[in-house]
């Protein structure tokens, strides 16, 4: 059985969580895009962890972990994961496999990143500063790229990076009128990354197609959310990979003819970081509320989320678009103690209602929710252990949603640890 799990929001759903969980049954976790701009949080027990390039399947220590090609691989946040794991007595020897096709984010990638954010003051998309949009446009424009392979010849990485720089000099100096690169820091970085990461670096596809054949359960974790999708998001306020499920194939080389699963990841409200639209986004004591109960701030960069209700018209449009066969909605637990809850089950757009996601930005700004209100709950459901053991408005909430999306509601969360998930 080969599942994925994705984020059918704006990120944060609580993909690592479900990951987590999922990995139980699976011999192999596979991260297919994005990079260290993802923060996915697997807490067990009394230990956190905050991973950003390491599969969530790395805290189990049988579980292979595979970093594919899709995935902009920055060398240096992934040495200090893998000895933050070490140093909770968790060892990646022998278990991790790192694509040589990954492309390799630089320092030069973080620089550019910040300096393009700043020069846009208020049109800003509120991007990570993970170097994350400058690697993929390298990685598409080819000529000035550099990917995981190199690391294991670094005396043509050296040619190579001469190229780049004096390249990059020129357009961030212009540009931004930006300080020289410092090459030779690179270059000694590189060095070091090169001795630690050479040893994991190899065909991950041809490791994805042997295990499919050998009958292995996969696991192929998403990051980021359907809505931040460079393709069917809500661009330019995206991320630059295809961060719906359907990045998954070139990701990381495994067409989704093997997969037998694909798990939405929401939470029972909508957040997001960042810049750009959020119809149903609650700039006011609600939202606050939101934030304060569900401790809704970043993983990766500590900023506080925007919250607001949930928005069912854009989960079945990203739920249609991951061929979505389950949901495991997080953070049940969170909405306790508010008298009523709203879900947004269409837009109005320019004095139009739809229950299909806008596809045009400016519709998309235009458009204004219709809610359908439900009673809340007050009970802490945090220690509840079985379904049927919700409170009544609880489980007609879920209910509400499973109808308006369509998609069954298989898991649920009352709480941020692996045991605070509830199977239906
Ligand atoms: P990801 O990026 O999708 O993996 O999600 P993040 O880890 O960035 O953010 C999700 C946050 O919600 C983390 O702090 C989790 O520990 C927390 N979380 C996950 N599920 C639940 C839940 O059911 N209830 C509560 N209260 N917190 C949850
Ligand atoms: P996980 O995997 C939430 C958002 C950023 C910004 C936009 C572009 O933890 O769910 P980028 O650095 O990718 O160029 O930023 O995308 N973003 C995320 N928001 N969760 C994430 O990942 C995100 N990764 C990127 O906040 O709005
Ligand atoms: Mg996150």
């Amino acid at each position: 059985m080969n599942t994925c799990v994705v984020g059918l929001q704006w990120g944060d759903e609580g993909k690592g969580k479900v990951v987590d969980i999922l990995a139980e049954n699976a011999d192999i976790v596979v991260r297919y895009a994005g990079g260290a701009n993802a923060g996915h949080t697997v807490i067990i027990g009394d230990t956190k962890f905050a991973l950003h390039l390491m599969p969530s399947g790395s805290v189990r220590e049988k579980t292979a972990c595979v970093i594919a090609n899709g995935v902009v691989v920055d060398p240096g946040t992934l040495i200090d994961e893998i000895n933050g794991l070490k140093e909770k007595n968790i060892s990646m020897t022998g278990r991790l496999f790192i694509s040589e096709n990954a492309h390799m984010v630089l320092d030069y990638h973080k620089l550019e990143d910040q300096l393009r954010e700043a020069s846009l003051g208020k049109n800003k998309i509120g991007t990570t500063a993970r170097g994350i949009g400058p690697c993929y446009a390298d990685k598409i424009g080819r000529s000035y790229a550099l990917r995981m392979a190199d690391l294991r010849d670094i005396d043509t990485l050296k040619d190579k990076l001469e190229t780049i720089v004096a390249y990059k000099d020129k357009l961030f100096g212009a540009l931004y009128d930006a300080e020289p690169i410092d090459i030779d820091a690179i270059y000694t970085k590189c060095c070091e990354h090169s001795k630690v990461l050479s040893p994991f670096i190899c065909n991950t596809t041809q490791f994805l197609h042997e295990a499919i054949d050998a009958d292995k359960n996969i696991l192929f974790e998403g990051a980021q959310g359907a809505l931040l999708d460079l393709d069917h998001g809500t661009f330019p306020f995206v991320t630059s990979s295809n961060a719906s499920a359907l990045g998954l194939g070139a990701g990381c080389g495994v067409p989704t003819k093997y997969l037998q699963r694909a798990v939405g990841v929401v939470k029972a409200y909508t957040t997001r970081v960042g810049a750009g639209p959020f119809p149903s986004e609650q700039d006011n004591e609600i939202g606050q509320l939101i934030r304060e109960k569900g401790n809704e701030f970043g993983t990766t960069t500590g900023r506080p989320r925007r919250c607001g209700w949930f928005d069912a018209v854009a989960v079945s449009y990203t739920a249609r678009l991951g061929g979505i066969t389950e949901i495991a909605m997080m953070h049940l637990d969170t909405l306790a103690g508010m008298d009523e809850l709203n879900i947004c089950k269409a837009y109005k757009v320019n004095g139009k209602e739809t229950t299909f996601f806008p596809g045009d930005a400016a519709d998309l700004d235009a458009a204004e929710c219709i809610y359908e209100t439900l009673p809340g709950w007050s009970e802490d459901l945090t220690k509840i252990e079985n379904y049927d053991d919700l409170p009544e408005n609880t489980k007609n909430y879920v209910d509400a949603l499973e109808k308006i999306i369509g998609v069954p509601i298989s898991i649920v969360g009352v709480g941020p640890k692996r045991s605070q998930a509830i199977f239906r």
